[in-house]
């Protein structure tokens, strides 16, 4: 696996709330992306090494759950499916490993949680039982998430975490140590030249495309990255966007939001965002902003810190994507 690149204060952070047992269900929320997955086995990796298998770690990612399998979560593995437990729901998994460990604590990580609603027929259920052996300090209880209704529905219960993208500077950091591990020329070849890794002339395209994504900077760590085709790739879920999906929400709703995303730099709060594109009829405009989002449209989080809700392009390829759209133009300029 690629070394996880920054990130040092959030992993910090992280292994403090399992090392100190927090009694809330930690909601590592962050936009898609964002490299929370990536986080997660590293915080995975930190603990084998720490503390090798005296802190249990079951590691569940919902991307490929079927409902109509039977999960065992196992130390070190995504989704192991166990055959003696065919019979088993989730929660009693859950109970089982408790009582197994009983003197241990282990640590459950539910990745793409997002999706909890979708695939389990009692969501409140098994929250409420997540939450409970966080707040008994029988478990550590990380769920990961793109979106942040759970945190709506269980403030209390729910410690937020954001991770979010890199701030411009530390952007830039990442590509440079990204093109540093890559470089292949030995040290006084490397100090001979002693270029900048990013120079400023190239930053000046990449940031506005790719922004602080993980993902799409980890395009550009070749000398020539393709950045048409990073935007090309978006373009046409922009189209999906203006097309309105299935009927899940109104194209031309989808257009103004994206105006107001081209004309805001990005992100417009929340209360903003339905009054201005559905005039105030909020439950309508709270059901098709979540579909939008769902469909990875837009992005809805909180700012940090704070109680703002905001709705954001989906990526900031995305926010380039759609200025090009809303202006008739499906080529990038790079
Ligand atoms: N700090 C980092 N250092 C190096 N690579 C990273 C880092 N963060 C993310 N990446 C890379 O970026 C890509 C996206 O990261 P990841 O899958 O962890 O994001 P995510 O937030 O889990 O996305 P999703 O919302 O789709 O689940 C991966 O290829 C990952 O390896
Ligand atoms: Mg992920």
């Amino acid at each position: 696996m690629k070394q996880l690149v920054g990130r040092e204060r959030e992993l910090r952070d992280l292994l403090g709330y399992v090392e100190r047992r927090i009694d809330k269900i930690v909601l590592l929320q962050g936009p898609e992306l964002s490299g929370k997955t990536a986080l997660l086995r590293e915080l995975r990796a930190v603990m084998a090494s720490k503390y090798g298998r005296t802190i249990p770690v079951y590691h569940l990612d919902l991307t490929c759950f079927r409902m109509t399998d039977v999960l065992e979560w196992i130390q070190g593995n995504d989704n192991f499916l166990m055959e003696e437990s065919k019979d088993l729901t989730i929660l009693e998994v859950i109970e089982e490993i408790l009582a197994s460990e009983h003197q241990l604590q282990p640590v459950f990580i539910i990745d793409q949680a997002e999706r909890i609603p979708e695939i389990f027929p009692q969501p409140r259920a098994l929250i409420e039982v997540l939450a409970k052996i966080a707040r008994e300090r029988r478990g550590v209880v990380i769920l990961a998430s793109l979106d942040d209704s759970l945190r709506e529905d269980w403030q209390d219960q729910v410690l937020p975490f954001h991770l979010g993208y890199f701030s411009e500077k530390a952007a830039r950091a990442f590509l440079r140590k990204r093109r540093a591990a890559e470089d292949r020329r030995s040290w006084w070849q490397r100090w001979w030249s002693r270029r900048d890794l990013v120079s400023d002339e190239e930053w000046r395209e990449i940031y506005p495309i790719c922004g602080g994504c993980p993902r799409l900077l980890g395009f550009c760590v070749s000398p020539y990255p393709n950045l048409s085709a990073i935007v090309g790739s978006v373009v046409g879920g922009v189209h999906t966007g203006l097309e309105g999906r299935d009927g899940e929400w109104e194209g031309d709703k989808y257009r103004r939001v994206a105006e107001l995303l081209v004309e805001n730099g990005g992100s417009v709060e929340w209360s903003v965002v339905l009054d201005k594109v559905f005039g105030k009829d909020v439950s309508e405009g709270s059901s098709q902003l979540r579909a939008m989002a769902s469909r990875n449209m837009i992005n809805v989080e909180y700012l940090p810190e704070s109680k703002t809700k905001v709705v954001m392009a989906g990526s900031p390829a995305y926010l380039y994507a759609m200025r090009l759209v809303l202006e008739g133009r499906d080529e990038p300029d790079v």
